[in-house]
């Protein structure tokens, strides 16, 4: 174990953007992938965060719409379920053309049953497999899964021993920064034990398990982490404005950008990311009325009837806040089982408030601004 006492103090991202941004790291430097910042590793800085029911074929087609580079995450794909009753083909964990790069999470307790996931999962030919560490969904910490793992060091490492040897491409993990509380020295010791064990990279939401998504991420663990190890360290938590993600990813305090449920609301930040790091003036005009219909159409063409409801119904919490009267908006779905019922109630909003139905993003010289032109 590693003799650090104590705790680093909390520092939301909020605060890390603006140590930074008084020290004008917002100039920018380079473009995107090329950046010379970029860790060779990986050939995109930012990452749509791995989200159950919400990350279906659907919101990826609509997210690679916006932006071909962007590393994205399947749903968590249960190995028990991979290996016992052969799920590797179905609408969770099938690879669609605009899958690329895609990254396979999964979830489990047993090297064996995990390590035969990933080798089912590799037939696929994803960038890469992901152990979830980070769930803490109490019906997945009760049976020992995601971030449960964080509470027993050896099996953790037989799982990753086990899946190293299946996967012949990349093997990541995303992470909580414990369970039942921060606990530095444990921290550290796992993800020095990951980099041992071969694993590619990390991405860490330093939240503890069992905050769930109570206060806010400290990014101060991203960056000791990042410290500690030389894979690549990917930081997640709170991430709502483009500019401030372009300006964590420019600091170093980590190697990559991971979006979760920002990248719901709004499926083009990566898009507005980019444009930002290009450092060259651009406007950004978002059909916000079509693409919300385009991703619901999206789930009736991908997905089994027996997923619309719920997929639907996740994706429409999210994505109707970037409406005025999302909650209004969103009553009005919420009995609907059918996503033919969810798409008129969504056209009709929309005709009572065209003023809402277009967001353009104006970007110069590091700087945004927002504007619906209808306001
Ligand atoms: C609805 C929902 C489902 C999630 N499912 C998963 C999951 O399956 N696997 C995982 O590692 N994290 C999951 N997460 C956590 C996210 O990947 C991410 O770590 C978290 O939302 C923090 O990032 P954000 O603040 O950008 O949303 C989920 C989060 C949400 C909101």
């Amino acid at each position: 174990m590693l003799g650090l006492q104590g705790t680093v103090s909390n520092r939301s991202l909020q605060t890390i953007y603006h140590t930074h941004v008084v020290k004008n790291i917002l100039t920018p430097r380079g473009v995107g992938r090329n950046d010379p910042l970029m860790n060779t590793i990986l050939p995109e800085p930012f990452m749509l965060a791995p989200m159950a029911e919400i990350t279906t074929p659907a919101l990826r087609k609509t997210v690679k719409g916006f932006s071909p580079h962007v590393i994205m995450y399947s749903e968590m794909l249960s190995a028990t379920a991979l290996v016992h009753w052969g799920m590797c083909n179905d609408s969770l964990s099938s690879r669609h053309e605009f899958d690329d790069p895609i990254i396979y999470q999964i979830l489990g307790d047993s090297p064996e049953l995990m390590s035969r996931a990933c080798e089912l999962l590799s037939q696929n030919g994803g960038y890469a497999i992901d152990i979830n560490m980070g769930c803490s969904a109490p019906e997945i910490l009760n049976r020992g899964w995601g971030a449960r793992l964080l509470q027993d060091f050896d099996k953790t490492r037989d799982i990753i021993r086990a899946c190293r040897k299946a996967v012949p491409s990349r093997l990541s993990i995303k992470m909580r920064s414990g369970y039942q509380d921060h606990d530095i020295p444990l921290l550290l010791d796992f993800t020095r034990m990951f980099q041992d064990e071969g694993v590619d990279f990390i991405a860490l939401h330093p939240r503890f398990a069992k905050l769930s998504f109570k206060r806010k991420a400290d990014w101060s663990l991203i960056e000791l982490v990042k410290k500690h190890v030389s894979i690549p360290v990917i930081g997640n938590g709170d991430i709502i404005d483009p500019v401030e993600a372009v300006a964590v990813l420019r600091s170093g305090i980590c190697d990559g950008i991971m979006i979760g449920r920002e990248a719901v609301k709004s499926p083009w930040i990566f898009q507005v990311c980019h444009a930002l790091m290009s450092g060259e003036s651009s406007t950004i005009t978002i059909p916000v009325d079509k693409i919300f219909i385009e991703v619901l159409k999206n789930m009736q063409d991908m997905l089994p009837p027996e997923f619309h409801k719920t997929r639907a119904h996740r994706f429409c919490v999210y994505y109707s806040q970037n409406v005025a009267f999302a909650h209004d908006l969103f009553k009005k779905i919420r009995p609907l089982s059918s996503i033919e019922d969810m798409i008129p109630v969504v056209r009709d909003y929309f005709e009572r408030n065209p003023h809402e139905a277009v967001k353009t993003y104006h970007i110069d010289n590091g700087t945004l601004h927002l504007a619906n032109p209808g306001e």
